[in-house]
């Protein structure tokens, strides 16, 4: 990809979840793209390793911060290392967030209160204090990786659902009061992902097949659909576009009426869909 028509070399792009699925390939396609990389994670060695190796690669400079968004001490110090080192922040990517199955009326009150804390907190908490220095510098790009079920809820999925449907609102509410400041905020919604977590779901193909009838581009996706999505909302070309939620999901959020039985033999994609192969 060239780098040109999103101009996003030189660039100061901090990444939150950075070893993760997703955030491993936003990592990566940044760097390809010139930006300067810095990576937040929990996990220290494996985002010391990733910084490394994109150094290494693509010969940008990056910067591996062990932090937990949910602890202000430590988001803060992350704010101070990425400005004493870069002297700006153009784009932050909240990415970490985590899924922990269970029926609502079985799930643990700290559970329902760790995925609020990772999945809604940890997001406003890194926008918040990077937001500061975007503030001052009148520009800068927040991206929250949301998901498709943040519009309808993904069922025995705990507090998922709930934080992420908080995310899009909070989001809206970021590009409201911070489009003044040059600031733009947009969550990005991946559904039907072919990630290193979720690819023994389609180890069995009538799974996968079930899955692709359903969607309205009849394919599942990839990291690469999702990562350009969000590189695209990092740069400049997306200028406009602020306070939205974007799916990207091959259309499946739009296919329910399809997926309603119909009577009487009526024709309905998903099921009467041959695929050409
Ligand atoms: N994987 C999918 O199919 C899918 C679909 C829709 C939406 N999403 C969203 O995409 C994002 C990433 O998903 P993934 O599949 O890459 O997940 P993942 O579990 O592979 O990666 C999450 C990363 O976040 C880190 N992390 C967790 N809590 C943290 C904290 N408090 N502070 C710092 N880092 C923390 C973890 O160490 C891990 O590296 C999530 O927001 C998820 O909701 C994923």
């Amino acid at each position: 990809m060239s780098d040109s028509w999103l101009g996003l070399k030189n660039k100061v792009v901090v990444i939150t979840g950075a070893v993760g699925g997703m955030g491993t390939k936003f990592s990566k396609d940044f760097a390809e793209q010139g930006a300067k990389v810095v990576l937040v994670d929990l996990l220290k060695d494996k985002t010391e390793a990733l910084a490394k190796k994109l150094t290494d690669e693509y010969g940008v400079e990056t910067l591996a911060l062990q932090c937990n968004t949910t602890n202000e001490k430590e988001v803060d110090q992350a704010v101070k290392t990425v400005v004493d080192k870069f002297g700006q922040v153009d784009v932050l990517v909240n990415t970490a967030a985590i899924l922990r199955f269970s029926p609502l009326e079985d799930l643990r009150l700290d559970e329902w209160k760790q995925a609020l804390d990772v999945n809604i907190t940890g997001y406003f908490l890194m926008s918040q204090r990077f937001g500061k220095i975007m503030i001052k510098q009148n520009h800068g790009t927040l991206i929250h990786i949301s998901t498709a079920a943040s519009l309808s809820p993904e069922t025995y999925s705990g507090a998922y659902s709930t934080t992420k449907a908080a995310v899009n609102m909070m989001s809206k509410q970021m590009a409201a009061e911070w489009g003044q400041f040059g600031i733009r905020s947009n969550t990005v919604l991946p559904c039907l992902v072919k990630t290193p977590l979720s690819e023994n779901f389609y180890s069995d193909p009538k799974v996968e097949d079930g899955r692709k009838r359903l969607v309205a581009s009849k394919r599942i996706g990839n990291l690469t659909d999702i990562s350009n999505t969000v590189l695209f909302l990092a740069s400049d070309r997306s200028d406009y576009t602020n306070g939205s939620e974007i799916p990207v999901d091959g259309g499946i959020h739009m296919m329910i009426s399809d997926m309603i039985p119909k009577p009487g033999g009526r024709r309905q994609y998903a099921i009467d869909h041959h695929d050409p192969k």
